[in-house]
């Protein structure tokens, strides 16, 4: 089993290197700077340091996982927004900081995985997305950058599963409300449930399921 997890250094990133290596995969993850990185070679994965929201750096993957054939690529980098309320315009620095992260970075990383024989035949892609992005099942306000954000990685996600067909199955997934430095202290779910949840799920997943939005807990969300 090898696993990739783009965005790994804390939080549910991190949390997926810790159980995927707990079961024996090999697993190759990415960081932005030394300590990131130090975390995850200390639970014995291969570390990448990799900015999504820098072009050059995160051009410089394709090469570094050429023929790596992943079972497994969990695109996880992200960020919040400001929590403005209503329809509260963001700043042009806010909406290209969460836009350039949450949106082109995952449009960055997605070919490279993809084009590169980086993921095996029938693969699983899996991004992390936000039951916030859903516009199906949205019945409250607030956080409109990153809901935006969530919505349009929604929409990449699902030309990805379209352009692979039969070659991988993609997903987008909320992992939850969970316990993490984006989450907070007082998020109902903690992040070994969220991540044990989510491996289950991709583990689980059927051909026909890709081009879906799921639940932690694998049922369907609404786009
Ligand atoms: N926690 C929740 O309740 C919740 C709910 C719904 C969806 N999500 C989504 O789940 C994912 C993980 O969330 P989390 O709670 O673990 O967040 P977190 O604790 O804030 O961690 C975010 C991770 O993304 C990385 N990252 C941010 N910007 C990056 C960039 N430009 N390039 C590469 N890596 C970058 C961070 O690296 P650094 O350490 O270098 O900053 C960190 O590893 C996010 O996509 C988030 O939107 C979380």
């Amino acid at each position: 089993m090898k696993v990739l997890v783009v965005g790994a250094s804390r939080g549910i990133g991190l949390e997926f290197v810790r159980q995927y290596r707990a079961e024996g995969a090999e697993v190759t993850a990415t960081a932005r700077d030394d300590a990131g990185l130090e975390r995850l070679r200390g639970l014995g994965a291969t570390g990448l340091r990799l900015d999504v929201a820098d072009a050059a750096s995160a051009s410089g993957l394709a090469w570094q996982i050429e023929g790596a054939a992943f079972d497994v690529a969990i695109v996880n980098a992200g960020v919040t927004a400001h929590r403005a309320s209503g329809l509260d315009a963001p700043t042009e620095a806010d909406f290209d900081h969460v836009m350039r992260t949450n949106v082109l970075g995952p449009m960055r990383v997605l070919p490279q995985i993809a084009d590169t024989g980086a993921l095996a035949r029938g693969g699983r892609i899996a991004v992390l997305s936000s039951r916030m992005g859903s516009i199906g099942a949205r019945a409250s306000t607030g956080s409109s950058l990153y809901r935006a954000s969530k919505a349009a990685l929604n929409s990449v996600l699902k030309d990805a599963s379209l352009v692979l067909g039969e070659r991988a199955i993609c997903v987008a997934l909320h992992p939850g409300w969970v316990r993490t430095d984006m989450g907070g202290a007082g998020a109902e779910l903690d992040v070994a449930t969220s991540v044990a949840d989510m491996r289950r799920v991709i583990a689980g997943l059927a051909p026909g399921r890709s081009g879906s939005f799921l639940n932690h807990d694998g049922t369907t969300i609404p786009w």
